[in-house]
């Protein structure tokens, strides 16, 4: 399954477009299964239903686990880099991580956990959060992680979507120079919890949580009380694997649903085509496991290759901005996948940390979760590549599961700022508004992909129809991205970033209206907007247009800011905290109702010279205080 030449790529992509379900077949046969699946693929775009390897019967962590022990038992598995640098880290190899794992599943499985029932996670970066998952995984049970940094309300809004029977969290994290007590965000959220009936709680940060009886339970004791033995729990290709919550356009964030099969060969074939893993390499991806990034290339696409994955609980800028180079220097790491927006940062500190790392043990570099501009596609191929290690960046989302569009390394050539061309098996099209596809190259469009991959989205969970809706409805027969795309005229992709109302702040993907709910829970907030603007470092910026019931001025302006700050940590987290707050005493609407979001990024982007048409506005008027007040603000 390896593509080592162009040509070999060429010719992968034409046998994937000419004979997708015998292309797939063939990767899929170098996996093991208890029972191979009758048909390869059934599909249509309409209700949407895709099945891949129908009738196939697996455990993805026979794949990631057991079968490498007799080859690779003793290599490292997981190598886990602690906060702390001081800290001694952990070197999981593939037996003791074979064993945790089993020895995980039967604490989950003691504690009424079977097979279908969903558990959610909420933990530090620390081995123990992917035993977890593979955990879940052993025992047939869906794993829903929520990212650390997300507030009580919404793990609590996550866990009663899916219904969540068990919660895996911490007492505490650590990142950078902060503690976080995990799980005293866990007891609040749970206070709104009626379906959860336990709660394993791992020790890490000591300090001091609430232990509810009969309900809470420490993870080191129930660990005592189980043997390694945990036989894996026969999955059927189409069973659901794994439930990821993720912001769209519209209300509360969708579980995206990846089913274990096809998840399975996806992550792995683009794990080991587009970073070019040779066996021994260590593999360093900075993402955390609660994003999608981390569940498909720290996690499953690492393990189902037998790679070695390293898993850092810490930040990039603590204690210093050479935190990275760090860890690559000890460790000797090989390919390192991150974000632009880490980049950016750490572009701003200069080069001392940087030159005073030996980083010559690496050999390819990657990039996801947001376009790369131009200066740091260059800064990350000059001073860390040292310009001998092939750029991947990676275009794909939570929905695709796995990798879309980028080079292989070493094999596609590279252009900055280009995602490049689609992997083996990935059709995409550009449309215009109408869902009119736009042939040929040097053009631009709405970006759609016209066939199943093995790691399309399946369904959101509990709610089909809004899978439908959101990303097969808009343009039919086809996936819609919801993201803006260019085709060059060597027919190269160039991700432009979102064309609908989701944001992406630091990577992280936020919808705008969530943000404005947020702010409008805040007593003294009538109606709000949120709209993107360019950030340096974090790609784009939150910036909230807010009509407050009084308009506050002067001191109480800056304290009602604050209080709608807060506000909307504690309902989302601190990631959706605007950037910018101008109160405004009225917003730019349509005689419908319908707020113009084109006039309010142009005036939040700095651009109030070319706001367009006017004249359908209820109340023109309003742009011209919003402008105002927006020179003032900029001036703050
Ligand atoms: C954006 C992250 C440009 C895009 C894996 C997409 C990118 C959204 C790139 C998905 C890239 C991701 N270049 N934009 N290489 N990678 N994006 O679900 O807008 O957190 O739709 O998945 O990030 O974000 P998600």
């Amino acid at each position: 399954m390896q593509i080592r030449t162009f040509d070999q790529y060429q010719a992968a992509y034409q046998h994937s477009i000419e004979d997708p379900e015998g292309f797939w077949a063939e990767i899929a046969q170098e996996f093991v299964w208890r029972k191979p699946w009758k048909k390869t693929l059934q599909w249509n775009f309409d209700e949407p239903s895709v099945q891949w390897f129908i009738g196939g019967k697996l455990n993805i962590t026979e794949n990631c686990l057991d079968r490498h022990l007799a080859e690779r038992g003793d290599q490292p598995a997981i190598i886990w880099e602690p906060n702390d640098p001081h800290e001694a880290g952990v070197t999981l190899t593939y037996r003791m991580l074979h064993d945790q794992v089993c020895r995980m599943a039967n604490v989950l499985k003691r504690n009424g956990v079977t097979k279908g029932d969903r558990v959610c996670i909420y933990m530090p970066m620390v081995p123990e959060l992917a035993i977890a998952v593979l955990a879940c995984a052993r025992i047939g049970a869906v794993h829903s992680v929520v990212f650390g940094g997300f507030s009580a309300q919404s793990i609590a809004d996550r866990i009663n979507d899916a219904q969540c029977k068990v919660v895996v969290t911490a007492d505490g994290a650590y990142r950078g120079n902060k503690e976080i007590a995990l799980k005293e965000t866990v007891d609040d959220a749970l206070i709104a919890c009626p379906s959860v009936q336990k709660v394993i709680v791992l020790t890490r940060t000591r300090t001091p949580v609430s232990m509810i009886k009969g309900r809470d339970v420490w993870m080191e004791q129930e660990l005592k009380l189980v043997t390694a033995d945990c036989p894996a729990e026969e999955m059927d290709a189409e069973d659901m694997l794994f439930i990821l919550y993720t912001s769209g356009s519209t209300g509360k964030p969708k579980g995206v649903v990846h089913t274990c099969g096809g998840y399975m060969v996806y992550t792995a074939y683009t794990f080991q085509n587009v970073f070019q893993y040779e066996p021994g390499q260590i593999h360093f991806c900075t993402a955390d496991i609660g994003w999608i990034t981390g569940h498909s290339y720290i996690v499953y696409g690492p393990l189902a290759c037998g790679a070695t994955t390293l898993l850092f609980e810490g930040v990039p800028t603590w204690p210093d901005c050479g935190r990275f180079w760090d860890i690559v220097d000890k460790y000797k790491i090989d390919i390192l996948y991150t974000a632009p927006t880490a980049i950016r940062s750490l572009m701003g500190f200069g080069l001392e940390k940087v030159e005073n790392h030996d980083l010559s043990s690496l050999k390819v570099l990657g990039s996801v979760g947001e376009p790369i501009n131009e200066e740091a596609w260059h800064w990350y191929d000059d001073h860390i590549g040292k310009n001998r290690c092939p750029i991947v960046d990676t275009w794909w989302q939570t929905e695709t599961g796995g990798i879309m569009i980028s080079p292989i390394a070493g094999v596609t050539k590279t252009k900055p700022t280009y995602a490049t061309l689609p992997l083996p098996g990935v059709q995409p099209v550009l449309v215009d508004e109408n869902g009119k596809e736009i042939a040929g190259n040097g053009v631009s469009g709405n970006l759609c992909i016209k066939f199943p991959w093995p790691s399309i989205i399946r369904t959101t969970y509990g709610d089909h129809e809004r899978c439908r809706q959101t990303y097969f409805s808009t343009y039919k027969g086809l996936y819609f991205t919801g993201d803006g795309c260019l085709r060059d005229e060597d027919g190269y992709y160039r991700i432009t970033g979102r064309v609908d109302d989701v944001l992406n702040v630091s990577g992280h993907r936020i919808g705008t209206a969530e943000v404005e709910n947020a702010i409008n829970m805040h007593t003294g907030v009538v109606e709000s907007a949120v709209v993107g603007y360019p950030h340096d470092i974090k790609g784009q910026g939150i910036y909230a247009y807010v009509i407050a019931e009084q308009m506050p001025e002067d001191h109480d302006a800056e304290l009602t800011k604050r209080d709608i700050l807060a506000t909307v940590s504690r309902v989302i987290g601190p990631i959706a905290k605007p950037d910018k707050i101008q109160f405004v005493s009225g917003l730019p609407k349509t005689r419908s109702g319908k707020i113009m979001r084109r006039i309010l990024r142009k005036i939040a982007e700095g651009d109030t010279a070319n706001l367009g048409d006017t004249t359908t506005l209820l109340d023109p008027g309003v742009v011209d205080e919003i402008k105002a007040g927006a020179l003032v603000e900029a001036k703050a």
